[in-house]
Parts: structure tokens; C-alpha cells; sequence
């Protein structure tokens, strides 16, 4: 049987983690195509109000059931956000560096806060979740495309702290009692996966035409983003992330140190 959620010691992931956060390389030179550089800056605007940039707290209007039921898991979660709010500031760095103003309002950001809000907290993990699993795929395909330094060791940054957060995210499924019966199992998994597609779709249709301009296709996008969701399932399922069953790096040689032990003692 799955041990329940242990909160303490991912206050300590959390705690460690803060304390290890080199700086972007900021004063490097800017180097992005300057055909790219509209979509760019349209994009990071909406992520850097995205991710982090709202409210910093789960918002669903049944939050204090959660509270009340499991006050370990909740202030794990708060610090959880607070990462989720140091993304918004790197990527507010992003935006100063390319004479970028910040936005205050999206259509896609308000969407997000509507179902967040609505549909209760359960839903609103999973939107977070999806949400994450998504992100992944873009801040991925940024790194890989981007020649920008400070760009690609902002997205190096949040990807380490998303393969943290993505591990958290299957903690908790698995202290709820995932992965379940089997029918319950499978109707988890169908619902999920239609959620992610979704998910996927909403950031395509707001960040598709940077990452296009960044020369992605429609195609990399998604057969990246059903890749995380594959993996986040594995593990949900307690199988590993990786079908040959090893962990996944996601820190770029260019900067070895964002490597972090997952609280499980392994390098994420
Ligand atoms: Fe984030
Ligand atoms: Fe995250």
C-alpha cells in the first residue's frame, strides 16, 4: 500500500530547492532571430502572467476542505506556488531584458482562472497539473529552439522546478490512492487524457506561432506534450517515467547544477 502523502519531506524539497537557484545569465549578449522576436515577446508576457503571475494559492471555492482535511499536504502546496510565483520573476527578467511590458489580462489566463475557480479544488489540481505537463513541452521546445542564454537558462530553471513539481503532482495522485480500480482507473486516465489535449490545445492556439517563428511545428508540440502526459501516467501508475526506466535529466550541460535530488533521492 501507498504511504500517505509525507508533507515534511516535501517542505524540505521545497526549502532545498529555493536555496539552489543560480541566476539566468542576464548580461549575456540578446541573440534572438528578429523575425521571431514579436511572437517572443507576446508569448513570455502571457507566460510570465501565467506562470506564477496570478494569484499564488489554489482558488477553487472549496480550498478550505482541503485545508481542513490535510494541513500538511496544504502548506506544502503553498510552497509549491511560492516556486510557481520565482517563475513569474524569471520571466518578468526575460521581459526587461527585451524592452517587454508585462500584461495584466489574457483570454487564455482568464479561462484558467475561471475553471480553476468553479470546478472545485480536485479539478484545479488537475488543471495545474495539465497545465504543468503542457508548460513542459513549450519551456522544452524554447530551450532546445531559443539561442537566447538567459532564455535557455530561465527555461532550464523552470524545467527543473516543473520535473519537481510534475513529482509532487504523483505523490499526492498516489497518496489519494491512485492508480485505483480498474474501471475507476480507466475512466481517470480517458478523462485525463481529453483534459491534457485540451490544455494543450489552449496553449498551441496562444503560443504556437512562437514557437513556429522559433521553427517547432504543430506537430513536435503536441507529440511532446502526449509524450509528458504519457510519462506523468506512468509514474501515477507507480511504473517509471521512462519506458527503458530511467529518470530523465532535464538540465542542459550548459548549466550541470540545476540538477537536484528529487525527494525520493533521485536526480530528477
Ligand atoms: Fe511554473
Ligand atoms: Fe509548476
Amino acid at each position: 500500500m501507498e504511504p500517505p502523502f509525507d508533507s515534511a519531506r516535501w517542505m524540505a524539497f521545497f526549502d532545498r530547492n529555493r536555496r539552489c537557484r543560480p541566476e539566468p545569465r542576464w548580461d549575456a549578449p540578446i541573440s534572438v532571430p528578429a523575425e521571431a522576436r514579436p511572437w517572443l515577446d507576446r508569448s513570455l508576457a502571457e507566460f510570465q502572467l501565467g506562470d506564477g503571475g496570478g494569484p499564488a494559492s489554489l482558488i477553487a471555492w472549496d480550498v478550505a476542505q482541503l485545508r481542513q482535511r490535510d494541513p500538511g499536504m496544504a502548506r506544502a502546496i503553498d510552497q509549491w506556488f511560492e516556486e510557481e510565483k520565482e517563475h513569474s520573476r524569471l520571466l518578468g527578467g526575460l521581459l526587461r531584458r527585451l524592452g517587454v511590458a508585462p500584461i495584466t489580462g489574457h483570454w487564455s489566463f482568464s479561462l484558467f482562472c475561471g475553471v480553476r475557480r468553479w470546478l472545485g479544488v480536485r479539478f484545479e489540481l488537475q488543471v495545474l497539473t495539465l497545465t504543468e505537463l503542457s508548460s513542459t513541452a513549450y519551456y522544452r521546445l524554447l530551450r532546445e529552439l531559443g539561442q537566447d542564454l538567459a532564455l535557455r537558462d530561465v527555461c532550464s530553471l523552470i524545467l527543473r522546478d516543473e520535473s519537481g513539481h510534475l513529482l509532487f503532482q504523483g505523490a499526492r495522485l498516489r497518496a489519494a490512492g491512485a492508480p485505483w480500480s480498474r474501471w475507476r482507473r480507466w475512466w481517470w486516465r480517458a478523462q485525463f487524457r481529453a483534459c491534457g489535449l485540451a490544455a494543450a490545445t489552449v496553449l498551441w492556439l496562444s503560443h504556437g506561432r512562437c514557437l513556429r517563428a522559433l521553427g517547432a511545428t504543430r506537430r513536435r508540440f503536441f507529440g511532446e506534450a502526449l509524450r509528458q502526459f504519457g510519462r506523468f501516467l506512468r509514474r501515477v501508475d507507480g511504473l517509471p517515467a521512462d519506458r527503458a526506466g530511467r529518470p530523465q535529466c532535464v538540465a542542459p550541460s550548459a548549466t550541470p547544477d540545476l540538477r537536484e535530488p528529487t525527494p525520493s533521492g533521485r536526480v530528477a
